[in-house]
């Protein structure tokens, strides 16, 4: 037999409802905050993730999955969704319509990783883009819209965790510091940082290896390093979450494993799923549309794991809502009822009532048994006296009770009364 993919899950109907659940409050949050909804494609032409996501990140350099098309076209499954998006703001022209354009997204996303607890290779993530404003109050809004997320989840076992990265004026001063800091070290570490050194020393602070995160553990802190317009930048933005009541924590540790933000990063991240405790991770990116070829425009986004959301539910025994069922399995007894059974399951689903009956020409004890596997919140039978006398026996499955009901009352009992 030809088993799935390592790293990748089969969502089965006990979870479905589940990832439903999660994504229906998403789309919930993001419409009263004004986002709109985009799709975009699978696959994108490599470059932009190279140029996008930044070639000295973990996610261009190993994680990728890449292939050529029979075109000879170099394409790549999307590692995320924010370079997607990104390109189709500028190539839709939306950089030119109202602005600022607040658009979401729900999208598979895949990387190439070891797969563990909360890590996968092929994804979900809920994401929100806000382009056009420059204004921390537009970080501070995409950080409620997360924790009102969050909340709506009934998730409270996470910490914001905040920090900002400075801009194109004070990373330069700022990445000759942590060079020289990290210079006498060089000998020490690993291969990955030897070359982040070189290109982008801010990442070196991110390392897992235990040697180098030892030693980045003394590095100097950016937030020494701010220039005038980041160090207010971050002041508002804080100001703004202390008068909205979100707490969190400054943590400048956080520092991203993508090449585009500057300011303001920050992620929610829990205790309660194992080593992979980010829920959900994002900042600001002034420079990425830019950078992809569109005019200036400054930008602020993040995106949430949606697989980690639910271990996350799953593990502190947070409810997803009532999974779904039908709300009366018709049982027929003989070929007549049996008929009249699938007669009236027809008239109940055109009625909007959610309803099934047997297929399988099973005894009404095994109807019982699959009708109670399937969680139907009642069972109506008839046999060949129900069907003389017009009515069904209709037990509800919860309290054992049983009335009779005509047929001609069978779409307003069920649509009506319960
Ligand atoms: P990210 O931190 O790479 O950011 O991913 C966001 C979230 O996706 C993570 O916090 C985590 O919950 C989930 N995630 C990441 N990798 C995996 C994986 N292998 N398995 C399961 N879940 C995973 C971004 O992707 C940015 N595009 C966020 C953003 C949007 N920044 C600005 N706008």
């Amino acid at each position: 037999m030809v088993t799935i993919p390592k790293g990748t899950k089969d969502v089965l109907p006990s979870d479905s409802y589940r990832f439903q659940y999660v994504e229906q409050k998403a789309g919930a949050v993001a419409a009263r905050y004004a986002f709109r909804e985009v799709r975009t494609p699978t696959f994108e032409h490599t470059e932009l993730f190279c140029r996008g996501v930044g070639d000295t990140t973990d996610i261009v350099n190993k994680e990728m999955y890449t292939f050529l098309d029979k075109g000879d076209r170099s394409i790549t499954l999307k590692p995320e969704g924010t370079a997607g998006v990104a390109r189709l703001f500028i190539e839709n022209g939306l950089q030119n319509s109202a602005l600022p354009a607040k658009l979401y997204y729900i999208t598979p996303a895949f990387r190439y990783e070891r797969p563990q607890a909360g890590r996968l290779r092929e994804f979900h993530q809920f994401g929100v883009e806000f382009f056009g404003s420059a204004s921390p109050d537009a970080d501070a809004e995409v950080i409620l819209l997360a924790d009102d997320f969050l909340k709506d989840l009934g998730i409270e076992d996470v910490e914001l965790n905040l920090n900002s990265i400075g801009c194109k004026h004070c990373r330069p001063k700022y990445n000759e510091a942590l060079r020289d800091y990290f210079r006498p070290h060089l000998g020490e570490l690993c291969e990955t940082c030897r070359t982040r050194f070189e290109k982008n020393p801010l990442r070196m602070l991110d390392c897992k290896e235990t040697r180098c995160h030892e030693i980045a553990a003394n590095a100097p802190l950016i937030t020494d390093y701010l220039c005038e317009e980041c160090k207010e930048h971050f002041e508002t933005v804080k100001e703004l979450l202390r008068e909205a009541g979100v707490s969190f924590r400054l943590n400048p540790n956080i520092v991203r494993g993508l090449d585009y933000y500057s300011k303001t990063v920050f992620e929610f991240v829990s205790t309660a799923i194992g080593a992979q405790g980010t829920v959900l991770g994002g900042g600001r990116y002034d420079t990425l549309i830019e950078h992809l070829g569109g005019n200036p425009t400054p930008a602020v986004g993040f995106a949430a794991g949606i697989e980690r959301l639910i271990l996350l539910m799953q593990n502190t025994g947070i409810p997803f809502g009532e999974e779904p069922a039908v709300t009366v399995y018709l049982a027929g007894m003989d070929e007549a009822s049996r008929k009249k059974a699938f007669a009236l399951c027809a008239a109940l689903r055109k009625a909007g009532v959610a309803a099934d009956t047997d297929h399988m020409n099973r005894s009404l004890k095994a109807q019982f048994k699959y009708a109670g596997k399937t969680g139907a919140k009642f069972v109506a039978t008839i046999g060949s006296n129900e069907l003389e006398h017009g009515f069904m026996t209709v037990k509800n499955m919860t309290s054992s009770a049983s009335e009779n009901v005509s047929f001609e009352n069978a779409v307003d009992y069920f649509t009506k009364g319960v």
